[in-house]
């Protein structure tokens, strides 16, 4: 139930050890007024290190105003500890220029190179409206009510604007970004974030995650890019398929999660160790040996994804899934390359579908009270 801190170098969020429960939320802006939005931005700073604390998102709380007024937090927090909140936010590139092509806010300069639209990948079956956005903000907490109220008080603190474009639950954290951290398990019932990077890995993490001084926009150095894929899931297709097809296909064993060339989950994997029939013993198509960062040209991933059940999709099956959420350095050289890969020759393609997508650049931590998500930018 403790707080996180909301203050420091990097952006809580990313390396802080995954929480259990996520509210994602991406906004579109709907005005062109840059003041308006560097006014929401510093509003949006103070109601987050607010809430962060366990505190109301107002100064003056949900009961204390005036009777005649609307109260400024909404309330269901109160009394309910932090819970781990954590609230990262990020820009998309349609913060920059938007679809018709305008600088609304004068910042289309700033824009970092590495914040490329991602390009179409095989397969991809995106829905455009659960897609994109001007802003995202991803709400961490170990409750899922303090991960919901937050994101319902930056809403409600942004009404005139932005709007929310759309918004996802997600429980159940699929990856572990720290080695105190048991891994947890995704939908398909594997240990999932065993290889991730993890808090403790300091230098690859200067390498693979953050931006460094020299990278591109300096507003930048010390933040990181995000990339969300909502990815359904065909589980009622898995859940028919044999455990060792389902093990042949991710190349790890379901009970331990050890690489089929190994017996412990934090082996090594082997990929030119040969099984008993003579075939290697991870498959040429298995998805952690496409994903592993060996054939990547070592780039690889914070994962911080989350597991998803929206309900029922009307047609008997669940509509489930992993929220996949990576961050890194430069998607061109690490989300982009990997995901070419995969969309092209992963054996679990055949079980998921890519929904939506969205790319986001992470500025760095908020030093002190009067520094603001995006100062960088204005
Ligand atoms: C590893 C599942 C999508 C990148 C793994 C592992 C599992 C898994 C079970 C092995 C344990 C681990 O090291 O975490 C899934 C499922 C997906 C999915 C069910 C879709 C629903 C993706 C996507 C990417 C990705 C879209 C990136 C584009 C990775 C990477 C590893 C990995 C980099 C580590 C590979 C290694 O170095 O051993 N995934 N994954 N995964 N996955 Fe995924």
């Amino acid at each position: 139930g403790a707080a996180v801190p909301f203050y420091g170098a990097h952006q809580a969020g990313i390396v802080t050890p995954a929480q259990d429960r996520l509210h994602f939320v991406a906004f579109d802006v709907i005005t062109d007024n840059r003041d308006a939005l560097v006014e929401l931005l510093q509003k949006w700073t103070a109601a987050a290190a607010r809430m962060t604390a366990g505190k109301d998102a107002g100064a003056i709380g949900a009961v204390n105003g005036a009777p005649e007024a609307a109260p400024d937090d909404t309330g269901e927090a109160l009394g309910l500890p932090p819970s781990g909140l954590t609230l990262t936010i990020g820009f998309g590139p349609t913060l920059f220029r938007d679809a018709q092509g305008k600088d609304r806010f004068g910042i289309a300069a700033k824009r970092p190179a590495a914040l490329a639209d991602l390009p179409k990948f095989a397969k991809d079956a995106l829905k455009p409206e659960i897609s994109g956005g001007d802003i995202c903000v991803q709400a961490c907490a170990h409750d899922p009510q303090i991960a919901v109220h937050a994101v319902r008080n930056l809403a409600r603190i942004g009404f005139g604007v932005v709007s929310v474009r759309w918004s996802q639950l997600g429980f159940g954290r699929t990856s572990s970004t720290s080695r105190n951290q048991q891994t947890a398990r995704n939908l398909f019932g594997f240990k999932d974030g065993t290889a991730n990077l993890k808090a403790e890995d300091t230098k690859l993490l200067e390498d693979q995650l953050w931006v460094q001084p020299g990278d591109g926009e300096e507003w930048m150095a010390g933040g990181s890019y995000m990339v969300t894929r909502k990815i359904r899931m065909l589980i009622e297709t898995w859940d028919r398929t044999s455990l060792s097809e389902q093990e042949a296909i991710v190349g790890r064993n379901k009970g331990e999660g050890a690489p089929l060339s190994g017996a412990k989950e934090f082996d090594e994997p082997v990929f030119s160790a040969v099984g008993t029939d003579g075939q290697p013993a991870i498959a040429a198509d298995a998805h952690v040996r496409l994903a592993h960062h060996e054939v990547n040209d070592g780039a690889r991933l914070l994962r911080r994804g989350y597991n998803f059940v929206d309900g029922s999709d009307g047609l008997g099956r669940l509509a489930a899934g992993l929220f996949f959420i990576a961050y890194q350095r430069d998607p061109r050289k690490q989300f982009v390359p990997i995901q070419t890969r995969l969309s092209r020759q992963d054996a679990l393609n055949e079980y998921i579908r890519h929904e939506s997508s969205g790319l986001f650049a992470c500025p760095p931590g908020i030093s002190a009270a009067d520094d603001y998500w995006g100062r960088g930018l204005f």
